[in-house]
């Protein structure tokens, strides 16, 4: 009895002091939105389709003391932008999609370790998810990017697109987005997909195998047989990487055009472009903590049959990058539970309290 209580005791006390050091800085420290700021760069770096997403809000951060550099634990909030991840343009000149257009916004739990002054990203999971607040009759309805008639439709603009370019002939390197939208006019389409320089030599048409390719973001609406289309051809004079990414990510133009003739020859179709789910090759025990806390919904492997249509959201665009682990569903996190602290001790009167975390929203 004795010897067990003893042991209980010493087990607590063993368990009190495995416990790392836990700082929690404001959520809206300059502390908090650097790293959050790397964290941004670096899940912008991770994935090589669809499009860049910019910080809205850091929900909580903690920061574990280490003796081989402090680690961090945050939970960010990530909005979709227009700016394809091919786009050179810096992020900062990205605009936030609006919520009628069907963001996709990722909530994100991102582990940095801070080695010598630098902080990188070790791991982080990501969960995508369409916003589809906001909807309207009459607003464009986003259709998955396997959607034949939206993807005939697109052939069709770049045919019409090539017919307007004199010299070269452009091909299709991947669908961004593809929407319809009911006008009094009947259903049209709304798309937008990256154009890449193309070799003719051999019919079809296929990608220039040239880092100097040019590139572009083509927006294309209406039907089949009456469309505006317009490309914007990227710059190649300006560095594709952010001025301020920390280049921790993976450089975004390779030196080679890799070849992703995504969305049309893609077999397991999904509905849109997501960020990469899942990054710990180290097995980073803070994310694996996490995982405490995250509710797998079904059995993974009753997952697909459940509902292919989430299955399918979770399309990644860096598959080599993406651990075999099934999706995992996120317990939504109660996020008005702010933490409190007391306001400075000098102040006088009832104590007001002041929510340390999530932060403020950035866009909406
Ligand atoms: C980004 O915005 C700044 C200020 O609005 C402007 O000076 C700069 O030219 C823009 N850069 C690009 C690539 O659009
Ligand atoms: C990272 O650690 C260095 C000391 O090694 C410190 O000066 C710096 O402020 C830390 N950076 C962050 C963002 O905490
Ligand atoms: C290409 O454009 C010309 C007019 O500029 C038009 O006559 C022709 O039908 C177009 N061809 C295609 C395939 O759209
Ligand atoms: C175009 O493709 C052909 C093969 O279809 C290849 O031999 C040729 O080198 C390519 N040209 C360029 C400029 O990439
Ligand atoms: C880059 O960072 C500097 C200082 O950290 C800041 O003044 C500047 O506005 C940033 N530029 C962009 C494009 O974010
Ligand atoms: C698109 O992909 C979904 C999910 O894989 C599939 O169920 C559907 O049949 C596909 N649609 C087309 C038109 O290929």
């Amino acid at each position: 009895m004795n010897l067990l209580s003893f042991t209980v005791v010493l087990g607590l006390l063993v368990g009190t002091w495995a416990q790392p050091i836990v700082r929690r800085p404001l959520c809206d420290s300059p502390e908090a939105e650097e790293a959050a700021l790397v964290a941004q760069d670096y899940l912008n770096g991770q994935h090589h389709h669809g499009y860049k997403y910019v910080l809205n809000q850091i929900n909580d951060i903690k920061v574990y003391t280490k003796p081989d550099g402090d680690e961090y634990d945050m939970e960010v909030d990530l909005l979709e932008t227009d700016c394809h991840v091919l786009d050179p343009t810096p992020l900062a000149n990205c605009t936030v999609r609006p919520k009628v257009q069907t963001a996709v916004e990722g909530d994100c739990d991102v582990v940095l370790k801070n080695v010598s002054g630098v902080l990188k990203v070790i791991a982080f999971k990501c969960k995508s998810e369409v916003s589809t607040e906001d909807l309207c009759l009459g607003c464009p309805t986003l259709l998955p990017l396997n959607h034949t008639d939206a993807l005939d439709f697109v052939q069709a603009s770049l045919t019409s697109f090539n017919n307007m370019t004199v010299d070269t002939t452009h091909v299709l390197l991947e669908v961004g987005r593809l929407s319809s939208q009911i006008v009094s006019g009947g259903p049209i389409f709304i798309t937008e997909y990256v154009v890449v320089e193309g070799n003719c030599t051999e019919d079809p048409c296929v990608p220039l195998n040239d880092a100097m390719a040019t590139r572009g973001i083509c927006t294309a609406k209406g039907t089949i047989a009456q469309h505006s289309v317009d490309c914007k051809m990227f710059s190649t004079l300006i560095p594709i990487v952010d001025a301020n990414s920390t280049a921790a990510a993976d450089p975004l133009l390779p030196p080679a055009v890799h070849v992703h003739t995504h969305g049309l020859s893609h077999k397991h179709g999904h509905s849109h472009h997501k960020l990469t789910a899942l990054h710990n090759p180290h097995q980073n025990i803070l994310l694996s903590a996490e995982s405490a806390e995250v509710v797998p919904v079904v059995p993974a492997a009753a997952f697909p049959a459940a509902d292919p249509a989430l299955a399918a959201d979770y399309d990644t665009a860096g598959e080599s990058l993406q651990s075999k682990e099934p999706p995992l569903f996120f317990r939504k996190r109660d996020v008005s539970a702010a933490i409190m602290v007391d306001a400075p001790a000098a102040q006088t009167g009832p104590v007001s309290l002041v929510p340390v975390c999530p932060g403020r929203v950035r866009f909406f």
